[in-house]
């Protein structure tokens, strides 16, 4: 309870930290925070002010902040240390229960974030095929590494298969080996896949592209022109994993990739994610069966560690108890249904794309959304204010980005919400 205190810590973040933050979006100062502590669907902040969280960590507080069975399990494991790089037990436990659980998971490797992850998986394809370039969609987002950052938030269409660099400092060159197309565009797609096939290892989609759903017909086909060339179908499942259905979005939409990416969800916010797949495809890792120069290398000193893993395997046992699902997708679709309604009666075109466990808010009269481009019709000015507004309120968003619902969230809190977003919106119509 201490403003003071707050303001404090918020002015040495400012001189210590680049950028002053994590890197993430800057908010107005009188709306900046610090957070103090986490419980259920809650966060306050160390001026004492209570938030309901949607924005979940970006998502890794699938389980709601703090998640009791998640604590006890990391509190017994750091009593027996936290890492010892050798093979300890929560880790091997942990591979088999994500084998079991993951649709397309012959075996698992874990890494330490899901740039890692998609990565290692780009690398793993790479070296089964022995081709270079990997196939990506516009306004796809893959994480950090040099080949992810192309043609991720462009303003307008990419001069397919090239686009331009997201980050500077990206080198041009890995451009040439990175080919990007529309998401939902099957024949285009397809057309592209088959004009590259002698030179592409993968193609790496994320299933959900943010908010933007597969439509019939889209991954079946990519699942098949890529089966039929010998290239490595990536899901990059980091957000769609253990979130969208215990089996993801391979569960979802029916379509199994060669290798899935695992992060967020999968290890009750601690740091660790995955790449799973076919045990063929991922014996590119394995030093047992081939000379050393064939191997790929993808160790990290912390993969693996125990209290990342026996935090997972607590977060999955908790996701694998009776009505997880059902409560995600009531407690979702209840909000995405209130929120497109409340701004609809303010007079907004406003539309809720996604899925129940995580969607977007988006303003825009484009119908449908399909495609990135389709998105970028969105006012993200209005959907700034918007987020301003209910972040005044007392709720935590990701301004143009995804709301995220955990499994303590209460129908109570959506009451409160939908109340919030209601006077968000007559703010917005010049109302106090
Ligand atoms: C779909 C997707 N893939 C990969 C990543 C990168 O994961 P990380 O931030 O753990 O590196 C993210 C992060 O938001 C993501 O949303």
């Amino acid at each position: 309870m201490d403003a003071a205190r707050q303001a404090e810590l918020l002015a040495l973040a400012g001189r210590y930290l680049a950028g002053g933050g994590t890197g993430l979006f800057l908010l107005p100062p009188e709306l900046n925070l610090v957070v103090a502590r986490g419980e259920g669907s809650r966060i306050w902040d160390v001026a004492g002010r209570e938030y309901l969280d949607y924005h979940l960590s970006s998502g890794p507080i699938l389980l709601g902040h703090a998640h009791p069975a998640v604590t006890r399990a990391v509190e017994e494991q750091l009593s027996k240390g936290t890492t010892y790089f050798f093979l300890n037990e929560p880790e091997i436990l942990l591979g088999q229960r994500l084998v079991e659980a993951i649709p397309c998971a012959d075996v698992v490797h874990y890494t330490g974030s899901g740039t890692e992850a998609t990565f290692y998986a780009l690398r793993v394809a790479r070296a089964w095929t022995r081709r270079d370039k990997v196939l990506k969609f516009e306004g796809a987002w893959h994480g950090m590494h040099d080949y992810n950052l192309w043609g991720t938030v462009p303003a307008r269409a990419s001069d397919y298969p090239r686009a331009a660099p997201d980050s500077v400092g990206v080198p041009a060159q890995t451009g040439d080996t990175v080919l990007v197309t529309p998401f939902n565009e099957t024949e285009q797609a397809v057309a592209m896949i088959e004009r590259h096939a002698h030179e592409l290892a993968a193609v790496i989609v994320e299933p959900l592209q943010r908010v933007l759903q597969p439509e019939p017909g889209f991954l079946e086909a990519l699942r098949e022109v890529t089966r039929r060339h010998g290239i490595v179908l990536v899901f990059d499942e980091i957000v769609t994993g253990f979130r969208i259905a215990w089996g993801g979005a391979q569960e979802r939409y029916g379509v199994r990739p060669d290798i899935a990416c695992y992060g967020k969800a999968v290890s009750g916010g601690f740091p660790l994610a995955v790449m799973a797949g076919d045990a063929e495809i991922m014996s590119v890792l394995d030093a047992r069966n081939r000379p050393k120069s064939d191997v790929v290398w993808a160790t990290n000193t912390l993969n693996g560690n125990p209290v990342c893993a026996a935090a997972g395997l607590a977060a999955l046992d908790a996701l694998s108890a009776p009505g997880v699902y059902d409560h995600l997708g009531r407690v979702g679709s209840r909000l995405r249904a209130g929120i497109v309604e409340a701004g609809t009666r303010h007079g907004f075109d406003v539309q809720a794309p996604g899925e129940d466990a995580v969607f977007g808010i988006r303003f825009t009269s484009r119908k449908p959304l399909r495609t990135w481009m389709d998105l970028t019709t969105a006012d993200k000015d209005l959907g700034w204010r918007w987020a301003i507004e209910l972040m005044k309120r007392g709720l935590l968003v990701n301004p143009n980005e995804k709301f995220y619902i955990s499994i303590q969230h209460t129908d109570a809190d959506v009451d409160r919400t939908l109340d919030i977003v209601d006077e968000a919106f007559h703010a917005l119509r010049g109302g106090t």
